[in-house]
């Protein structure tokens, strides 16, 4: 019997310059720039081994057997390393969050990121960074971010572009910021990510629109970056969302992922603005508030975000670090 194994750890992020849309289904390339930030500490370990005793790929998430969709997309990026590593055995993914499933942060992207980095070096293949991200990119696009540290870009992708991968903007260091999530509930989204751009692009007559504006703001949101001005990367961040979240409610049937407890949260953002605080609010496909803010700024901004009526609880993450890769 023979085995081959490696173990990768890569931490979600969250968008600044946010991604909705696509401009080749098939490579799942995106139709927008998209600019993120790493965050410590939400992360995923995937452990891949590949056994010639086994029969059948068996993959675990969370200590559960994985089934449907979530096996499907697993099994894909499998053959895509066994075509490349040309390699026939079958293999075992364990793969497990830190952060709980209903916690406000997509565990897809760390999960991708993970998955592809502990495949590829489960069969000796060499670091690469590049082919790593595209080919998370093709699993789930926001997963290609994962793959470095820091605040990471996705350029958007030209049809056909199968090696578009994300690249690094700074890294963790660059900047002390910190990421307050306001969980806005506990149950997992109506409509996913992938089906969601699909429906948007088919049916909001914002669509269009919304593509027309991204370019500038990634633009501003990496400016902002650069310089480290929270409002300047605040303000294009949070137009970004709204934006974004207009295109999505403006589909056929709608899509609304906002509660209650997320305009609450948005409210308090606001008022703490108001207050001299430099903070910003971003979202993605749920109803949960992620807030920017200066590392000075966290234990108010978590504080405020927690009394805010009807948000269950704060989490708080810090820029993380490049994904790891142990063997
Ligand atoms: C709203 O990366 O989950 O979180 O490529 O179809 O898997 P697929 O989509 P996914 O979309 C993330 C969308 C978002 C914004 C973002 O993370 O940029």
């Amino acid at each position: 019997m023979s085995q081959l194994k490696a173990t990768a750890i890569a931490r979600a992020n969250i968008a600044l310059a946010k991604y909705w849309g696509k401009s080749d289904v098939p490579l799942n390339l995106p139709a927008v720039p998209s600019i993120s930030l790493t965050l410590e500490p939400m992360r995923t370990e995937t452990t891949v081994t590949f056994d010639s005793a086994l029969t059948d790929d068996q993959v675990m998430l969370n200590g559960e057997v994985a089934t449907g969709k979530a096996r499907t997309r697993a099994l894909k990026v499998l053959d895509h390393v066994r075509a490349i590593a040309k390699i026939d055995h079958k293999a075992r993914v364990e793969s497990a969050n830190n952060f709980p499933t209903a916690s406000g942060l997509a565990s897809s992207a760390s999960g991708f990121a993970a998955l592809v980095a502990a495949t590829w070096s489960a069969t000796g293949m060499e670091r690469d960074n590049e082919v790593w991200s595209a080919m998370a990119r093709q699993a789930s696009a926001s997963a290609a971010r994962s793959i470095y540290g820091g605040f990471v870009e996705l350029p958007k992708g030209k049809p056909g572009d199968a090696k578009l991968a994300a690249r690094r903007v700074a890294g963790p260091d660059h900047w002390d910021v910190r990421i307050v999530v306001a969980v806005a509930n506990e149950g997992a989204k109506d409509v996913g990510s992938t089906e969601g751009m699909t429906l948007s692009e088919q049916t909001s007559p914002y669509y269009r629109p919304w593509v027309d504006c991204s370019d500038a703001l990634a633009e501003e949101v990496r400016q902002g970056i650069l310089a480290r001005d929270l409002s300047k990367v605040g303000e294009a961040m949070e137009q970004s969302t709204l934006a974004m979240h207009a295109c999505m409610m403006a589909s056929r049937p709608g899509l609304l992922y906002w509660q209650p407890a997320t305009l609450a949260a948005l409210g308090t953002v606001k008022r703490l603005r108001k207050e001299g605080v430099e903070v910003y609010a971003t979202m993605d496909a749920g109803p949960h508030v992620k807030a920017l803010c200066h590392a000075k700024d966290a234990e108010r901004v978590a504080k405020a975000l927690a009394d805010s009526p009807m948000v269950l609880r704060t989490l708080t993450a810090h820029p993380g670090a490049d994904l790891e890769v142990q063997k």
